[in-house]
């Protein structure tokens, strides 16, 4: 039997986590508690809103004290104990292993699991804050763009104006397919074939073309390979999109910007050149912002996982596709749409409220594993919807989804649970009043999050190497002899 004690803090002086940390890698009784040690090689600050303990990057800092928030863990089967310092609102596995070696953390679905430290994107589910590499989401879609975002969540800085020139000149003129990726492999799918489905597969295939993408400890390799993979993902979406609609192929004009590009690949007829209306390209530009990155999300985790086994980042961005498809994750745009649309009108409201609290069905495009407050991302689509909505009219389904919202917030169920609208609830409705239909939803989801996929990419690579592999807890039978079939 295990005892845990969680959450004490250490009141005998200051000292140093990470020394800490490091102290106790020698075994769990190394460190007396209370023991002050100088932390030689990073700078550890403390939170004074939360207490908890942050890495401060940047310089070096010689030494650094801090007040340790720290738990301890005792095993009652031998009196061993182990206190564990809590960094970054985390506790070191290797040290809980320490302790107890062949004792498994049981946590399906990493509901409480950290699986990295990562720079790149901030969220705060309980306040509602979203950050990329500390700039508030609300002012990256009012004033950048999304390649510049892209640029931001990879180099970690906003670029200057000669990096920014240099960037979108490269992302522009990658911007072409393979002539036969589009003539045999996209025309060689079912004439009604999910894009979704073309795109996971489009995005694996590219590896083939590109076999020195398996090159993944030359930066310069990877670079290309980034490259590449934001510049066609706008080019391989349009192409499944085409195809699945029936629709000639519409080659990427370099002349304009990333999202017009998108637009005119995608919605272009038969006039010679295509300029789609400003509010809707800063509207796709502004969706794509919001829909760059979140930390370690489904897709996310996946190509971390799969990526872990130091394979092209093709192969695993096609992972990370493949896990964006599910209803679950990026699927729930399309799923917001075909719910809205069964509900029918506003009076159906109360009733289908009614009958997902009977635990029939899900509100589609509410609750979120980390937000427990209103997702900041679906507050701003709410916001670009009325701009969109100028240009396009209205959708009907709008004032359906506004109604759920009312009467699923003002609903003890969806209180006392902290399910609120997340990124998907309003998307969708932008999306199909744009003219696109339902199945290019996740698509749309998948062309900007690549620029967090690569992102996390790269930082994976550059911090940790080792495969992932967790644990079970095996619940099987143990060792039986086989039975003949005729003994069965
Ligand atoms: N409608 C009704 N009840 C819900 C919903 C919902 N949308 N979401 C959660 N609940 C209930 C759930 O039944 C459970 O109730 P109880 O405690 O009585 O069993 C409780 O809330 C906790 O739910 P959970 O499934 O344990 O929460 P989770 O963190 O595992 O799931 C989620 C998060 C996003 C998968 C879930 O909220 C969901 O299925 N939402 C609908 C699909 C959706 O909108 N997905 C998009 C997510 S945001 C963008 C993205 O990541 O791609």
């Amino acid at each position: 039997m295990l005892a845990v004690g969680c959450g004490q803090i250490t009141s005998d002086g200051p000292r140093c986590a990470r020394a800490l940390r490091e102290q106790q890698a020698v075994g769990p009784e190394s460190v007396p508690p209370g023991t002050a040690i100088g932390c030689g090689d990073e700078g550890i600050s403390v939170n004074n809103k939360t207490g908890r303990q942050r890495r401060q990057p940047g310089p070096s800092r010689t030494e650094v004290e801090v007040v340790v928030e720290s738990v301890t863990i005792t095993d009652n089967r031998n009196g061993q104990t182990i206190e564990i310092p809590i960094v970054d609102g985390g506790i070191a596995a290797d040290q809980w292993s320490k302790l107890l070696p062949g004792v498994w953390f049981f946590d399906p679905a990493f509901m409480t699991t950290a699986s990295a430290e990562s720079a790149i994107t901030y969220v705060d589910g309980d306040n509602g804050v979203l950050e990329y590499r500390g700039y508030p989401i609300e002012q990256l879609t009012k004033q950048s763009t999304y390649l510049e975002v892209a640029y931001l969540l990879l180099h970690g800085e906003l670029p200057t104006a000669d990096q920014a020139e240099k960037w979108v000149q490269e992302i522009t003129y990658h911007t072409f397919i393979h002539e036969n990726m589009r003539k045999r492999f996209l025309e060689g799918f079912n004439y009604d074939a999910h894009p979704m489905g073309i795109l996971v597969s489009a995005i694996a295939a590219l590896s083939t073309y590109y076999p020195d993408a398996k090159n993944i400890f030359d930066p310069k390799v990877r670079h290309k390979q980034i490259i590449r993979l934001i510049a066609k993902m706008p080019t391989l979406a349009a192409a499944a999109h085409r195809y699945s609609v029936g629709m000639p192929f519409v080659y990427p004009d370099n002349s304009h910007d990333f999202p017009s590009n998108f637009l005119s690949m995608v919605l272009k007829t038969p006039e010679s050149r295509f300029d789609a209306n400003p509010t809707l390209v800063r509207a796709m530009d502004a969706l794509f912002i919001l829909h760059a990155d979140h930390e370690q999300n489904c897709s996310t985790a996946a190509l971390r996982v799969v990526a872990s086994s130091q394979v092209d980042p093709y192969s695993a961005c096609a992972a990370a596709c493949a896990a964006l498809y599910g209803p679950l994750h990026g699927g729930a745009n399309e799923a917001v749409i075909r719910m809205l649309s069964e509900i029918g009108c506003l009076e159906n409201v109360p009733a289908f409220i009614r009958s997902v609290k009977e635990g029939h069905g899900r509100l589609q495009g509410f609750g979120h594993r980390v937000y427990k407050n209103y997702d900041p991302r679906a507050k701003i689509i709410r916001d670009i919807a009325y701009d969109v909505f100028d240009v396009t009219g209205k959708n009907p389904l709008l004032d359906i989804a506004l109604g759920l919202e009312e009467v699923a917030l003002a609903d003890e169920y969806f209180i006392s649970r902290k399910l609120y609208p997340n990124v998907d609830f309003y998307s969708g409705l932008i999306y199909q009043a744009m003219g696109f239909p339902v199945e290019m939803f996740p698509v749309l989801f998948a062309v900007p999050r690549v620029a967090g996929w690569v992102a996390h990419w790269v930082e994976m690579l550059e911090h940790n190497t080792k495969i992932a592999r967790p644990r079970q807890l095996y619940v099987g039978h143990r060792r039986r002899d086989y039975v003949p079939m005729s003994s069965r």
